[in-house]
């Protein structure tokens, strides 16, 4: 009955929205206007988005495409606009789009580096540079930020987003949004964001790229919704639609995301846009017919352009002549379609200056940035007292990730130039007398033959950096892996080097967390940088030094075997916790009789716990944390929790530390995570510093879908920790009336 009653009240809210009375913009009436003139072929056209430059000078001239992707050539992008606005009927112009996922020019750390800045103002600082350069080249719209929570390495993605925490996921998702578009999307140097993949495409079965999703309504909107609903309160002025199927609904034709939740349950107006061919890919989903089937069944859902399927521009005539498709459906797109591009001021200003992007690609500006990113980007995950190297004279630097100028930039790099990349073997040499034998040529090399020569250079040496990790290919789209563990002969090298006897620095440079959990017994450090960018060398070498602290933590659980995932902090407690009684494989004795009992959630060969939990990460100096008290224990719906700590730098070395407080809501109507972060703060202190933190968090951001599909807050008995980490902290209770 309530169902039925919230849907009675959504239509006459929804009624009255369609005849208010307010007043149109301007730019609204510019649409309508531009609306009325166009022929459904024409309307067709700008759903249209098609990958290249020069050879759709054709196209684009009949008004047939409405976007194109791929090309960063100014003078080509001009040729094909000037075909749209100045041959076409209309002299609409294309809107160009690029995948600029962590810089345009300069690279910045791959977003999951990103993330583990805990630094959401540095992130957005890399998306306003990144949209300076892409804007410079003529490029408007970017396919980012990817807001897919990632709970499982095996997915090469995982790469590209925020890792597992919604509430991380959702501030570094606006702050991109923010730094893309700036404060107005007609100054050209605003960069149109997309919001992707809609939705749950990091939950893909067995971490295999494209695979099956089965999520609950109640698990989109408790974890996966978050980040979507955020940056589209933000502003985000498209959102891309995933190649997975929910439950058996492709995103790309699925109603119930594309307009029940996003129109009218959350009232964003901007633009849909499939992902590449996924429209067409419906059909192998076995859930269209043939490519007309699949243009009918995206329109009808709500997406606005066709990327890369062709479906639309071949048979959507057709299908609004049969009565499949209405032409008010494609109005609403052509709609959304046009003003994007009378708010990028498109029609306006459609070229772009091609002498801009020489002068503004790679400025120092963005390179010190991007240094200072990729700094706070790195994870200090092991120091047994090496690290910084400040005594050492000469180093031996090996390791196939020292001097990999292309793999160091990451998976979506398309526009940076190895050639601006400044590697760890260059800025090492910068500091130190530096002996450079690789040992292995690349991540999967396995030819041992140096690793004698490598270990007596490492006994020439004060101490030994490896580089070890990832060439960028092996993460990112469509590359998922079974095997977590270093490839080729890499933590063999590590071994090697560790033989001769001197300290040993691990640096792993990768896109995802791998399972370096024998590699780290064959170090006294290492420090875990994801795919760092242009200046990863000059900033890892800092780092090395001592010029910088390590301040980065990590974005995603970091497992022990690959077989443990997916794994991630914010999980449910089962009905049968870990509780240290756990029996390990070797433990069991020989013809153990049959029992279950006492038994709870882990492996016999793993145990339990992953290595590394969300949020952990290391500094040069340490920390210490006193009992966090609250100003008040017990709550009402409309109070603000008021969490105070002292936190106290106890080292040597001036540092940073993300203290973070997550919260458990011990009993709800159902289960409830174990632990949510709900707050962080980067806190610098000098040594023997200590400052009092406080935290302030509205009791209202304690709600969640309920057992009744009800997004509230219910009373009981609340947990919280202040800590350095997701495992940590001195538990607080506190109730909410
Ligand atoms: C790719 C990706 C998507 C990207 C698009 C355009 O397949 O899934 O993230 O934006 O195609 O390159």
């Amino acid at each position: 009955m309530k169902r039925f009653l919230n849907a009675i009240m959504l239509i006459s809210v929804l009624a009255l929205a369609s005849c208010s009375t307010e007043p149109k913009s301007d730019i609204d009436r510019k649409v309508d206007e531009l609306l009325s003139k166009m022929t459904l072929h024409e309307k067709v056209g700008q759903m249209n988005q098609l990958s290249g430059g020069a050879w759709l000078v054709d196209q684009a001239a009949k008004g047939e495409v409405g976007s194109i992707l791929n090309c960063v050539d100014p003078a080509e992008i001009n040729a094909v606009q000037k075909a749209a606005v100045e041959e076409s009927r209309l002299g609409i112009p294309i809107l160009v789009s690029r995948d600029v996922i962590h810089g345009f020019r300069t690279i910045f750390p791959i977003p999951l580096g990103q993330a583990a800045t805990f630094d959401p103002a540095i992130v957005e600082k890399g998306a306003r540079i990144a949209a300076v350069e892409a804007t410079a080249s003529g490029v408007r719209w970017t396919f980012s930020p990817m807001l897919d929570i990632a709970r499982d390495p095996r997915w090469g993605r995982v790469a590209e987003g925020s890792g597992e925490d919604p509430y991380l996921d959702a501030l570094m998702g606006v702050a991109m949004v923010k730094g893309y578009q700036g404060d107005d999307l007609s100054d050209p140097t605003s960069l149109a964001a997309c919001i992707k993949h809609f939705v749950g495409y990091g939950a893909a079965e067995g971490g295999r790229d494209y695979n099956t999703t089965m999520i609950s309504e109640r698990s989109l909107r408790n974890t996966y919704f978050p980040a979507f609903k955020a940056t589209a309160e933000a502003g985000a002025a498209t959102l891309m639609t995933s190649f997975n199927e929910i439950d058996g609904i492709p995103s790309t034709g699925n109603k119930w995301l594309l307009k029940d939740i996003l129109r009218d349950e959350w009232g964003w107006d901007g633009m849909v846009v499939t992902d590449w061919n996924s429209a067409g890919e419906m059909i192998a989903h076995g859930f269209s017919r043939d490519l007309k089937h699949t243009a009918e069944q995206a329109i009808n859902a709500g997406v606005d352009m066709d990327m890369m399927s062709y479906g639309f521009i071949q048979y959507v005539e057709e299908l609004v002549k049969e009565g499949k498709v209405s032409e008010k459906e494609i109005d609403r797109a052509v709609r959304n379609i046009l003003k994007l591009k009378f708010e990028l001021g498109l029609f306006e200003n459609p070229y772009v200056d091609e002498t801009a992007s020489a002068k503004i690609d790679y400025a120092p500006e963005h390179l010190e940035a991007a240094k200072q990113c990729a700094i706070e980007s790195a994870v200090l995950i092991k120091n047994d007292g090496v690290l910084p190297l400040s005594g050492a004279k000469t180093i031996l630097v090996t390791g196939p990730l020292a001097d990999a100028p292309y793999e160091q930039m990451g998976t979506w790099a398309f526009d940076g130039q190895k050639e601006h990349t400044v590697t760890p073997l260059a800025a090492l040499r910068q500091e130190y007398d530096v002996i450079w034998e690789p040992g292995l040529d690349y991540s999967r090399d396995k030819d041992m033959s140096d690793f004698a020569k490598v270990r007596r250079a490492a006994s020439r040496a004060d101490a030994a950096v490896v580089f070890v990790g990832e060439e960028a290919i092996l993460s990112g789209e469509a590359h998922s892996l079974s095997n977590l563990n270093l490839q080729g002969a890499q933590s063999e090298l590590i071994a090697e080097v560790a033989k001769a006897g001197k300290p040993v620095v691990a640096v792993v440079i990768a896109g995802r967390p791998l399972t370096i959990e024998r590699d780290l017994a064959n170090c006294d450090a290492m420090l875990y940088s994801f795919h760092p960018g242009t200046m990863g060398g000059p900033a890892l070498a800092d780092l090395i030094k001592g010029k910088a602290v390590p301040s980065g933590k990590l974005p995603m659980t970091f497992l022990r075997d690959a077989g443990q995932a997916p794994f991630y902090y914010n999980h449910n407690n089962s009905g049968r916790p870990c509780n240290g009684t756990e029996t390990l494989l070797n433990d069991i004795p020989i013809a153990a009789g049959q029992t279950s009992l006492g038994c709870t959630s882990y492996y016999l060969d793993t145990g339990y716990g992953p290595l590394l939990p969300f949020g952990y990460g290391l500094s040069y100096t340490t920390f210490e944390y006193g009992k966090p008290s609250v100003e008040k224990a017990e709550l009402g719906r409309d109070d603000v929790l008021k969490v105070s700590f002292e936190l106290k730098n106890t080292g040597k070395y001036e540092g940073t530390e993300v203290a973070q407080l997550y919260v458990q809501d011990k009993v709800g109507s159902v289960v409830r995570p174990v632990r949510e972060l709900k707050r962080f703060e980067r806190v610098t202190l000098a040594p023997g510093e200590s400052r009092t933190v406080t935290f302030e968090l509205p009791v209202s951001e304690l709600a969640f879908w309920n057992i009744d599909m009800e997004y509230v807050v219910e009373p009981g008995d609340f947990r919280l920790w202040v800590a350095g980490d997701s495992a940590s902290g001195t538990p607080v209770d506190f109730i909410v009336k």
